[in-house]
């Protein structure tokens, strides 16, 4: 299969920000999460590679052209939701979808045509005359997306799509997605810092840190690595049996006045728990497998990448 996006190394500074640090990735046609705390450099990401911005160092390239190449076919075939505002004061929807997809390459006919389209299709049918300033953040999404859509792209990138949006309008905007992903030629890439946007519409997530990737994984698999944490609640004096666990290579957290989460280390099973626990005179009150949060195994994720 054909690589979507393949990156080699890539860094880039904004001044003494190193926003973007060694950076390797190579994505296969599909829908693709790119997860991260605020910071982390997703963002940058994009605009590296729409080509608004240029690495400092390392390679890449998108649907088969190389970064930077300011292709024609490249703006026809790529769709860009930005984070920050697009729109242009004075125009009404259509206009402005209709221009930038004119921009795209497309003739003004069929962008305006279009347009129409696309509007109605993210439900800002009955204001699609009005001027874009008096949109409110809901309806600003919406359109941002509606002029990423215009010229039918084969890629997507959406940079927190459901940004400033109440819940029922979040919970629209990502059924919308999920209605475009099913598109068969549609690849997408979404990022947000929000776990359950990625949950919801992706199956594969990569995962950014301080400028890097942190993690590469399906949600699937990220869930899995979770199966070999327990919860426990200890009574009598913890603190023999708790020096023991850590001299033993168990990672141990509380998460609450008295519940402990533990993981053992690499090939050690769960009953050397109870066997340290007797040694030390403490009493397993509560035991039982940690909830599969995705939620705590992207923060081990994110915590395991905060040293580098
Ligand atoms: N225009 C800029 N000038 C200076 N620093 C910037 C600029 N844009 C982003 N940064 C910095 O680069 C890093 C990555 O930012 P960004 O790509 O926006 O992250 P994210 O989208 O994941 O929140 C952050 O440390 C941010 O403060
Ligand atoms: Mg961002």
């Amino acid at each position: 299969m054909e690589a979507i996006i393949r990156l080699e190394n890539l860094f880039f500074r904004y001044g003494d920000v190193e926003a973007i640090r060694d950076v390797s990735l190579t994505l296969p046609a599909g829908i693709f999460g790119l997860l991260g705390p605020n910071g982390a450099g997703k963002t940058t990401l994009m605009k590296l590679l729409l080509g608004f911005l240029q690495p400092a160092s390392g390679r890449g390239e998108i649907m088969g052209q190389e970064l930077g190449a300011k292709k024609k076919s490249l703006r026809r075939s790529i769709g860009y939701m930005p984070e920050s505002d697009c729109l242009i004061p004075g125009l009404d929807a259509v206009s402005l979808t209709a221009y930038l997809g004119e921009l795209s390459g497309m003739p003004r006919q069929e962008a305006m045509k279009r347009a129409h389209d696309v509007l109605y299709y993210v439900g800002l049918e009955e204001s699609r005359y009005r001027q874009v300033e008096t949109y409110s953040t809901g309806m600003k999404q919406r359109l941002k997306l509606a002029q990423a859509l215009v010229h039918d792209p084969n890629l997507l990138l959406l940079d927190e799509p459901t940004s400033g949006m109440d819940p029922a309008g979040r919970k629209e905007m990502l059924e919308l997605i999920r209605d475009i992903a099913k598109k068969e030629s549609m690849n997408i890439i979404l990022s947000s810092h929000l776990l359950p946007d990625i949950e919801s519409t992706c199956r594969q997530v990569v995962i950014m840190n301080r400028g890097r990737i942190a993690a590469e994984e399906s949600i699937a698999g990220l869930k899995k690595d979770r199966r070999n944490v327990f919860e426990i609640r200890v009574v009598g004096d913890g603190g023999g049996f708790f020096a023991a666990l850590a001299a033993a290579g168990w990672q141990a957290e509380e998460k609450d006045q008295g519940l402990f989460q533990v993981k053992p280390p690499e090939g050690t099973e769960p009953a050397a728990l109870f066997r340290a626990a007797r040694e030390h005179s403490a009493q397993i009150r509560h035991f039982r497998q940690s909830r599969t949060s995705l939620e705590d195994a992207f923060m081990d994720v994110i915590r395991g990448s905060d040293g580098n």
